[in-house]
């Protein structure tokens, strides 16, 4: 098991698979993009597998998220589902895209066993996409969305991302949206996790202003508590359900506490938290020929150490080295 010195129990593996990007979001990259890792330093596809069998069987893995970056630019993908779908026991296996490409990998992706897709979409207006994300690409991931969700690969959850005067005007047309073609929205607070360090608390756009914004057309009741378990996401029903809509609030009502991840890097690097200044490098030893067993009990040292929380509320708080797009989301 991945269990820490406060009794968490890690089941939920995010493995980021590449961290380059077709888009620019502005809350993530600069426009130039980033230094991206060199090839040799990438996990190969075969040594990706094997960390991922390794978390599956010896650790207690039950999920399994691929990231990025943007995880469709990984050419192996396909294949790295597959091999995963294999796994005894069989994990579930989910991918986090901003669903550029899905149109053309949605049914390939669903014959390699994958499960779901979360998609990030923060707006509805083709020039808003293109100021937030530096890229003409909307009707691309309008395309990748359909295509994911007549795939099967459902429920198809979307990410929104609102930052104030550039799309925050849009909660209540996003949700009405997300309903009619039976997508399930998540709004998910602004972290400091940009590659240039431009996040300001007072900027950011809070959960309580979500809920007031989406209070002004809809009806939402809180869901259970019980209902939420590790999930990030808390959950309404909209105008008496069945329908919902999540809020992820990882700045004002952080979820540390219930977290159930372990994070590894597209160069081998487990992380125990999205915040995290440390990291511990399993691709060193994997490389150098280290047994499953000596693998697995250096993943387990490295999440013993999970801090308590994400450290967002400490006056002397610094922002992880890595960007969000390097370490997955
Ligand atoms: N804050 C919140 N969410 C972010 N994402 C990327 N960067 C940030 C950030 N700084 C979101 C993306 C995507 C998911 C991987 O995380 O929009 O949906
Ligand atoms: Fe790419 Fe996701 Fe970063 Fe946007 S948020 S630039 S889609 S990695």
């Amino acid at each position: 098991m991945l269990i820490d010195t406060y009794g968490r129990i890690a089941t939920d593996l995010r493995v980021s698979l590449t961290d380059r990007c077709n888009l620019r979001c502005t809350y993530c990259m600069p426009e130039e993009g980033l230094q991206w890792l060199a090839k040799p330093e990438l996990l190969t596809d075969d040594e990706i597998v094997r960390l991922v069998r390794i978390a599956v069987t010896d650790l207690g893995v039950t999920e399994v998220r691929f990231t990025g970056g943007e995880p469709l630019l990984r050419p192996g993908l396909v294949g790295i589902v597959e091999h995963c779908a294999a796994l005894e026991p069989r994990p579930t296996l989910s991918l986090t895209t901003n669903g550029i490409g899905m149109a053309r990998t949605a049914v390939a992706l669903r014959n390699a066993g994958l499960d779901r897709v979360n998609v990030s979409l923060d707006t509805l207006r083709p020039d808003v996409f293109q100021t937030l994300t530096r890229r003409k690409r909307h009707a691309d991931v309008l395309e990748g969305l359909h295509a994911a969700r007549e795939a099967g690969l459902t429920p198809v959850k979307i990410n929104s991302v609102l930052m104030h005067g550039i799309n925050d005007d849009e909660a209540p047309e996003l949700l009405s949206w997300a309903l009619g073609h039976t997508y399930e929205l998540r709004f998910i607070e602004q972290m400091p996790l940009d590659a240039q360090h431009g996040w300001r608390r007072e900027n950011m756009v809070t959960a309580e202003e979500i809920l007031e914004k989406l209070s002004a057309r809809f009806a939402l009741t809180a869901e259970e508590p019980s209902e939420r378990g590790s999930a990030p996401a808390e959950r309404w029903l909209v105008d008496g359900g069945p329908a919902t809509v999540g809020v992820i609030a990882s700045v004002t009502r952080p979820f540390c506490r219930a977290c159930d991840r372990t994070r590894l890097t597209a160069d081998g690097q487990v992380r125990n938290c999205l915040f995290t200044r440390e990291e511990s490098d399993l691709r060193t030893p994997l490389r150098s020929g280290a047994p499953d067993a000596e693998i697995a009990e250096l993943w387990r040292a490295a999440m013993w150490g999970k801090k308590a929380g994400s450290g967002l509320d400490d006056p002397l708080f610094l922002q992880p080295q890595r960007p969000m797009s390097a370490i997955g989301g």
